[in-house]
């Protein structure tokens, strides 16, 4: 036995510092395992079978002919799945129904789930699955979203709309007006690693083993959903790869357990790619309406963000994009709401930057033509209506460092050289431009628990119910953990993702690595206050626990946000409408960095997707059958290794006025990289591109 030291070998400076992966070498030897590829004994493979209508009722599932083919065990439907309740309300809300898979014959949208396959064999399941027909009574549909469409609605939810003082006598008042109107198209989820579960029941309890965004809330929801003793739902999901909002509760973990529980054995089901584009979410197409109205100066009398997304006919989610406006800019009459209108598709979720992302997009064009129209540099104009205090709230920045990003980012990126009139580089037959955009992203953190253990051996292990979902949470985690205990990193091993391990908040929001990291912190505060009492380790080491609930009710209200400045050099050709990206820079103010290495990445990762979002990324809804006409990689393009240029990203301090001082990362890295691009691009041409993707033959 030994005895614990912490104090003794006085390691710190761990945070700060560029650390790879601590699974980074698992990783890339391919010994870390997925949820779709880990071997269990007597597994079976469940496939799914989507509606093919988009409105309308199940007639029959003719599963006779399909149970008599090679190694098929069962086929779920409507018709004979086991029941569970789906009016629970679970951890974020009540869910989207579709996770109460088979419980009617209703269709409310084309691939809608409608039986499930289960054989000895992915192949054989997906055979049968292929070969199963299902008669629908179809119903006329409608799925076509537009501006202004009957329909929408402003949802009766807080914090939809805001308001201060007299819009249209601002307006009235002002000498520069900017009023337009943009869209953005939906866009999907496309993690590399589709959804996959594995169910079974072991010893009385029910496990699974999924790819998921937070074990502890897939745990609490199967409960919920089948009625079960939370305490006997276990769900692990050690490698996710890649999630951003599409990784919750969804049909394919309830499928996998209605099969196990009827087979008596253990079932897996994996979605495909094509499945993805109707049951994970995605982001709902928007159309923005912005008004500015400003004195000569620039400066903004009245701010009005509209904006318009739209939900299926089951579940209400709302894309907030005119929320970011609320922390940017003040006005002396100011305006936001987010509307809403139900139609027969499935039902959108968050995707990295829920709001922010699309609403950025629409107001960081707006200012980029309001400093046009007042002659001004888009920089000056931002300068100029820096706010003292939350636009909306009137609380306190807790810290606001955008002007700082401006700074650093014009300094590095050139741009004192600009010439401001567009249309005038050219080099052969490509127009050249260069544009900007400010980011921001809401700073928030959830109650979490961790456990912290000083093993015999002199090492560390941290137990907590995060997920890691490739933004390397694991690894921050690592660091954090190490200089809470004032030794080497190499001493910590930290487990992540068992619901077994307590309630944490999941990988959302950018607020996971926030709220674990504060229960780390605080698990290790409880361990040294008890490795102080001095005495042995025990074998079992010795292990203190921690839940945050109490700490963040003490936090105090403040307009809490991490902030950026987006700078995009394009090149436009003239001839075919094609736009090249060559360079983009962000500078950030997020807070304390704990890893260098995996932020940037973070970041840069973040600036592609806005890049892929400006110039690429686009699903088509054909109006007729209801369905996608690209739910395919060849069909939805994103950016691929050619279209990303030169990409940079780096940070100014942000200290800020909490105990842990993290901002989170996760998603401000795509928030204003569309609108610095289309920004960039009128200052190449002299055209607005109001619609997303600015394709070859919108240029033209
Ligand atoms: Mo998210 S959109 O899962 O941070």
């Amino acid at each position: 036995m030994t005895t614990a030291t912490t104090g003794t070998t006085a390691v710190t400076g761990a945070v700060g510092t560029a650390h790879t992966r601590v699974e980074g070498l698992a990783k890339v030897t391919g010994a870390a395992r997925y949820a779709g590829e880990i071997p269990f004994a007597e597994l079976a493979h469940g496939w799914l079978v989507l509606s093919t209508v988009a409105r309308g009722r199940i007639r029959s599932v003719e599963d006779a002919p399909v149970r008599a083919m090679p190694g098929v065990l069962t086929v779920l439907h409507h018709g004979n799945a086991p029941r569970v309740d789906g009016d629970y309300v679970g951890m974020l809300g009540k869910p989207d129904p579709t996770v109460a898979v088979f419980q009617h014959d209703r269709v409310p949208y084309l691939g809608w789930p409608v039986a499930l396959v289960v054989a000895e064999t992915s192949e054989q399941a997906r055979e049968a699955a292929e070969a199963l027909v299902v008669r629908y009574d179809q119903e006329p549909h409608d799925v076509a979203f537009f501006a202004g469409r009957p329909g929408t609605y402003t949802p009766q939810t807080p914090g939809t709309e805001t308001e201060k003082g007299d819009l249209e006598a601002e307006l009235t008042a002002s000498a520069v007006v900017v009023d337009a109107e943009y869209t953005t198209p939906e866009e999907h989820h496309s993690s590399m690693e589709p959804h996959a579960a594995m169910a079974r029941w072991d010893s009385g309890r029910l496990e699974v083993v999924d790819s998921n965004q937070g074990s502890t809330w897939v745990a609490g929801e199967l409960a919920k959903l089948f009625s079960l003793d939370p305490e006997s739902v276990r769900v692990r999901s050690e490698h996710v790869g890649g999630a951003f909002g599409s990784k919750g509760v969804r049909p394919h973990q309830v499928l996998a357990v209605m099969a196990a529980t009827v087979l008596h054995r253990p079932v897996r089901v994996v979605l495909t790619r094509r499945q993805m584009f109707s049951l994970v979410g995605y982001r709902s197409p928007t159309a923005q309406r912005v008004r500015l109205g400003a004195d000569p100066d620039g400066r903004l009398r009245a701010l009005d963000h509209q904006a318009q997304s739209l939900t299926s006919t089951v579940h209400e989610f709302v894309e907030p994009s005119a929320s970011v406006a609320r922390a940017m800019y003040d006005a002396d009459a100011h305006h936001t709401v987010n509307q809403v209108v139900a139609l027969d598709v499935p039902t959108p979720t968050w995707m990295r930057a829920p709001g922010e992302a699309p609403g950025s997009f629409a107001l960081e064009s707006a200012l980029d033509e309001l400093a046009e129209k007042c002659g001004l540099d888009p920089i000056a104009l931002r300068t100029r209506n820096e706010p003292d205090a939350g636009p909306v709230s009137g609380l306190p920045f807790s810290s606001r460092n955008l002007l700082a990003c401006f700074e650093e980012g014009a300094r590095r990126f050139g741009w004192a050289d600009r010439d401001p009139a567009p249309g005038l580089r050219r080099e052969g037959r490509w127009l050249l431009g260069t544009g900007t955009a400010a980011a921001s992203f809401p700073t928030m953190v959830m109650p979490s628990t961790a456990a912290v253990t000083a093993e015999a051996d002199g090492t560390f292990t941290v137990r907590i119910s995060a997920a890691d979902v490739g933004t390397g949470a694991r690894t921050a985690l690592t660091l954090i953990a190490a200089d809470a205990l004032e030794v080497a990193p190499d001493r910590i091993r930290v487990r992540i993702a068992d619901s077994d391990f307590g309630p944490a908040m999941i990988a959302g929001g950018s607020m996971g690595t926030r709220s674990w990291g504060w229960a780390v912190t605080a698990a290790v505060g409880e361990l040294r206050e008890q490795l102080a009492l001095g005495g042995d380790i025990p074998p079992q080491g010795i292990t203190a626990r921690a839940d945050t609930t109490e700490a963040l009710g003490a936090l105090p209200e403040k307009e809490r946000h991490s902030f950026g400045a987006q700078f995009a050099e394009v090149a436009v050709d003239t001839t075919t409408g094609e736009i090249r990206v060559r360079r983009l820079l962000g500078i950030f103010a997020a807070g304390r960095i704990i890893n260098p290495l995996t932020a940037r990445s973070q970041f840069i990762g973040g600036m592609t997707w806005g890049l892929s979002m400006a110039l690429h990324e686009e699903a088509v809804r054909d109006q007729a059958s209801g369905g996608h006409v690209n739910a395919d990689f060849a069909g939805y393009h994103f950016a691929a290794h050619a279209d990303v240029p030169l990409i940079e990203a780096d940070w100014v301090d942000d200290p800020d006025d909490d105990p842990v001082g993290i901002k989170g990362i996760g998603e401000i890295g795509i928030v204003g990289t569309a609108a610095a691009i289309a920004n960039a691009v009128w200052h190449a041409t002299g055209v607005r591109h109001r619609n997303l993707p600015i394709r070859p033959d919108r240029v033209l």
